[in-house]
């Protein structure tokens, strides 16, 4: 028995949504909350797979965990193991948060290798360079990394690549290290800033969050604390993307619009009308966008994370638009799903040039990963006639209250067992 979601397109979508709590924020800070000498009580949780997943993490390795309803309260004091579970480790990516919550807290982690969207390599060789530079000693083992420190003590770490992965998990392992660690040509996004808020509330001396020198002033102990998540830029600019791909009008609450600035620049120049209020956007489309062409750059650029619903919104612009997927080499995947439903694109290695067509056409699809599976129901949305989404098990990570939220605007949408 497979789980499905079925569309039938071609309606604008109209009304006003609410944004969850941000996905990459939570399973920084849930891991965070390792950290702590008390209890950690967390607000704004999207509720979603990669929250539950991480909760059975932090259970299994012994700490208590309780709560519902976006809040969760995290009392590390009873774990009893640094070890992460294989099989929950495989289920998403941010396991690999453990690394540095646990050498932090323990100097000492071990952690499968991660799973979550296969989008490209994702090697962690930043990560291991950060701890390294710490002084722990890091090998593998029959798929386990395996962390192990006497003493943590600060470093000045340049990072090769802007990751976001990388500068959350350095910081969560140097907020306890003796002295000063700087982590140069760090990512800037704003999961970064919600996570050093996070920090700081425990007791940490973390500055420069959100730009690319972050630095971080050891402290003996860190305490219990309450903190609120950030809305998620990735779901807003999703229902962003789908309400000017249904020619819609949909007042999107409870986001941050700085944090979106790219993805209402983009909209703009196609066309579209982005009104921005102090929490809010509204999304106003009339007829076809224009094409226009997207680069993936780290934050504050256009996020990788909306090339996927992007290119759907190009594949019905007027026009030939040009994607160029800088950060993750494997993230066209969803394209041959898309040309199922009639989508003109032609993918050269990191570029995809799309020709844009007047109507997509309904057909069964899968979602490949999770912004894959975004991008395929947008294009159901503004598709005619059915399309059928399988593999929602990734959609499902990231997405609170898909469904319900696109019903309240109009949309037919439905979930069914096949
Ligand atoms: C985070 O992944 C997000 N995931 C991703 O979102 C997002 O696409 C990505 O950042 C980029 O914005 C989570 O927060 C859980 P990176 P992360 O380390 O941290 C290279 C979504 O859709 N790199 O910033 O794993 C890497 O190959 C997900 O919500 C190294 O070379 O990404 C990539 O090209 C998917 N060595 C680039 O850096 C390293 O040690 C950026 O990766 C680490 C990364």
């Amino acid at each position: 028995m497979e789980e499905k979601l079925v569309i039938r397109g071609n309606r604008k979508l109209a009304g006003e949504i609410s944004i969850s709590g941000a996905k990459n924020s939570a399973v920084g800070i849930i891991p965070a909350a390792i950290l702590a000498d008390g209890i950690c009580t967390i607000k704004n949780l999207p509720d979603i797979d990669d929250v539950r997943h991480l909760k059975e993490l932090l259970q299994h390795c012994g700490a208590k965990v309780h709560g519902a309803d976006g809040e969760m309260t995290v009392n590390s004091g009873t774990i009893k193991s640094h070890k992460v579970d294989f099989e929950l480790a495989k289920k998403m990516r941010a396991s690999y948060y453990f690394l540095g919550a646990f050498l932090g807290k323990f100097k000492k982690a071990e952690v499968p290798f991660p799973g979550g969207c296969d989008i490209g390599i994702r090697p962690i060789d930043q990560h291991i360079k950060g701890f390294e530079a710490l002084g722990a000693k890091i090998k593998v083992e029959h798929g386990i990394i395996k962390a192990k420190a006497t003493e943590l003590v600060g470093a000045s770490i340049y990072l090769d690549v802007v990751s976001v992965g990388a500068t959350i998990n350095i910081m969560l392992a140097a907020c306890k290290a003796r002295g000063l660690t700087t982590i140069e040509n760090a990512a800037k996004e704003p999961y970064i800033v919600d996570i050093a808020n996070l920090l700081n509330a425990m007791g940490a001396n973390v500055k420069g969050a959100g730009t690319d020198v972050i630095k971080i002033k050891g402290v003996e102990q860190l305490h219990g604390c309450e903190h609120s998540i950030i809305p998620d830029m990735m779901e807003a600019g999703t229902y962003m993307i789908a309400a000017a791909a249904t020619h819609g009008d949909v007042l999107i609450r409870n986001v941050i619009p700085t944090h979106l600035e790219s993805v209402s620049a983009k909209l703009r120049e196609m066309g579209i009308e982005v009104l921005e209020y102090e929490d809010a956007v509204n999304i106003k489309a009339n007829g076809r966008p224009k094409a226009v062409n997207v680069k993936t750059i780290p934050y504050p650029g256009f996020p990788t994370d909306l090339q996927q619903p992007m290119s759907v919104l190009l594949s019905i612009a007027d026009g030939t638009g040009i994607i160029t997927e800088s950060i993750w080499e494997g993230r066209f995947k969803h394209v041959d799903e898309l040309k199922r439903m009639g989508a003109k694109i032609k993918v050269e290695g990191r570029v995809a040039i799309i020709d844009g067509i007047n109507r997509l056409s309904g057909s069964p699809v899968t979602a490949t990963d999770l912004r894959a599976g975004a991008a395929m129901v947008i294009a159901g949305l503004a598709a005619d006639g059915e399309t059928t989404i399988g593999n929602l098990k990734h959609i499902d990570r990231g997405y609170e209250g898909l469904v319900d939220k696109l019903s309240s605007l109009g949309a037919e949408i439905r979930r069914i067992e096949e």
